[in-house]
């Protein structure tokens, strides 16, 4: 491991003036450091680092401490061991605080208590994901593999010690392929109360175990079951069966929704699917085959992701691109990814994107991301549908709009701003939890109250108050 390097994030804020930004000011860092920076440099809250996607992945993994997947101050600090734009920094750093955590997780005098080991396992688990986001560049780095292994055993040891066990689930496909699940009941097993069920699933990067503390841990609090999965390109799968990106998503939802018939607890009539970053895409898709889903979130709209790749673009790259110049696009692109003044959003996009498809030519990526639109079958979507349009997002800036008009009638769009206005909330999931249960209270046909009664309700966490019932 690298030893600490300059404490730029630091220099930064301290350099930065503390009396600005007002709620609905967007706080640039434009003249903090280099030209690059500049190019990439839009936030809504004070930045963690003077790169954009540093500051916004830090966010991510701070803001998993609103249910039980991180701890605020140890990610302010890792911050000050990351030098902005020095990817094996963000690494490093992650790593060995993700190590610091295991190690407290598995210290005997900690153990004592399985509930803070529950909880220091989930942020060793969510620090080893930040360790592996930027690595994907090089198919061939065997962290890929070792931080993601750390990561499940880690959040395995946690979500054993659930009041009730998160349960790891394969589910076979006829296409193929194995959908890797992790069901959360609210009930202990033989209680065949029929509940709410989310199903969730996230992008382009993220893996399932980030959606427990995004959505999954809000809505057992609520009185639903979560299941969460991955398909093809997404983290385990990618991993473990080598298959990058489908489009066609139903092939990975429909047969969740096929297991989850088989199952006493589920109530089909109240069954949402939600889809969060580049999973608003595959949640859309879903949703237009899929009708036993009765509403979708889509969280963000995205309508037409290979149009999004492209207005990442430099404009002389667009230009290769758009005259087929398949080479030059392929050299062009590496160029960009290895010149350090490129901003780090455009080259882990490649670079994701390459590895996530499972295609090492940026060109043939941006050929493949074609059919990963909605615009000809989001008007299938007959449930109701939440469309998150937020108003910073980084990646798919203006298309959630073009996705609620193209879905009709049954779609609300859905803006936020300010501090809740990043891509995919980060650092508002409490916030965005709220919304988004108001909304679903809305639509669905039965309050959660009509569930029969009494039940057990397993508190949670499980020494709070014995009385609570929801
Ligand atoms: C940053 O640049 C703006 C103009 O672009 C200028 O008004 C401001 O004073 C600069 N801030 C610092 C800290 O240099
Ligand atoms: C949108 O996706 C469809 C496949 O669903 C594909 O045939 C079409 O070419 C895509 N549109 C664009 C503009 O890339
Ligand atoms: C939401 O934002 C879109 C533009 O992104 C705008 O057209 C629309 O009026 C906004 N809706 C509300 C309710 O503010």
């Amino acid at each position: 491991m690298n030893s600490p390097l300059v404490p730029l994030a630091l220099a930064l804020l301290v350099a930065s003036s503390w009396a600005a930004p007002a709620d609905t000011a967007r706080y640039s860092i434009a003249n903090s450091t280099s030209a690059s920076e500049a190019t990439n440099a839009v936030t809504t809250t004070l930045p963690l680092s003077a790169d954009s996607s540093m500051d916004f992945e830090m966010l991510v993994s701070m803001g998993e401490a609103a249910f039980h997947g991180a701890d605020i101050s140890e990610v302010l600090k890792t911050s000050l061991y990351i030098e902005s734009g020095n990817l094996e920094s963000f690494s490093n750093a992650f790593a060995n605080l993700a190590d610091q955590k295991k190690a407290e997780a598995e210290d005997p005098y900690n153990s004592k208590d399985p509930t803070n080991v529950r909880d220091t396992y989930f942020s060793a688990a969510t620090y080893y994901r930040a360790a592996d986001f930027y690595l994907h560049g090089d198919w061939s780095d065997p962290r890929i593999n070792e931080y993601w292994t750390q990561q499940t055993f880690c959040f395995n040891q946690a979500i054993a010690t659930l009041p009730v066990p998160g349960q790891r689930i394969q589910i076979p496909t006829p296409d193929g392929f194995t959908v890797e699940a992790i069901f959360y009941s609210k009930d202990p097993p033989g209680t065949a109360c029929k509940r709410r069920t989310l199903v969730v699933g996230e992008g382009y990067d993220a893996g399932q175990e980030e959606a427990l503390h995004f959505v999954a841990f809000a809505a057992l609090e609520r009185g639903w079951n979560v299941i969460t999965y991955e398909g093809p390109g997404q983290p385990t799968v990618r991993r473990m069966q080598n298959l990058g990106f489908i489009p066609e998503w139903e092939k990975v939802a429909s047969p969740v929704v096929d297991y989850l018939e088989t199952r006493p607890d589920i109530d089909m009539d109240q069954l949402v699917l939600v889809g969060i970053s580049f999973g608003g895409y595959l949640a859309a898709r879903a949703a237009a085959f899929e009708p036993r889903f009765k509403a979708v979130v889509i969280n963000g709209g995205i309508y037409d992701a290979h149009q999004a790749f492209l207005s990442q673009l430099p404009d002389q790259l667009l230009s290769l691109y758009n005259a087929g110049k398949r080479e030059q696009v392929d050299q062009a692109i590496q160029e960009t990814i290895n010149n350090p003044s490129t901003p780090i959003s455009l080259k882990w996009g490649a670079e994701q994107g390459a590895w996530s498809f499972k295609i090492s030519s940026s060109y043939d990526f941006l050929e493949a991301s074609k059919p990963y639109n909605v615009t000809t079958v989001a008007s299938q979507i007959k449930m109701p549908a939440w469309v998150v349009n937020a108003g910073a997002d980084q990646f798919y800036q203006g298309q959630a709009p073009l996705v609620a008009q193209a879905i009709g009638d049954s779609a609300t769009l859905y803006n936020l701003s300010g501090a809740d206005g990043y891509h995919a909330q980060a650092g508002s999931i409490q916030s965005l939890n709220r919304d988004m249960f108001a909304w679903l209270q809305e639509v669905l046909p039965s309050p959660v109250q009509a569930y029969p009664e009494p039940y057990p309700v397993p508190s949670f966490p499980p020494q709070a108050t014995q009385s609570s019932i929801i």
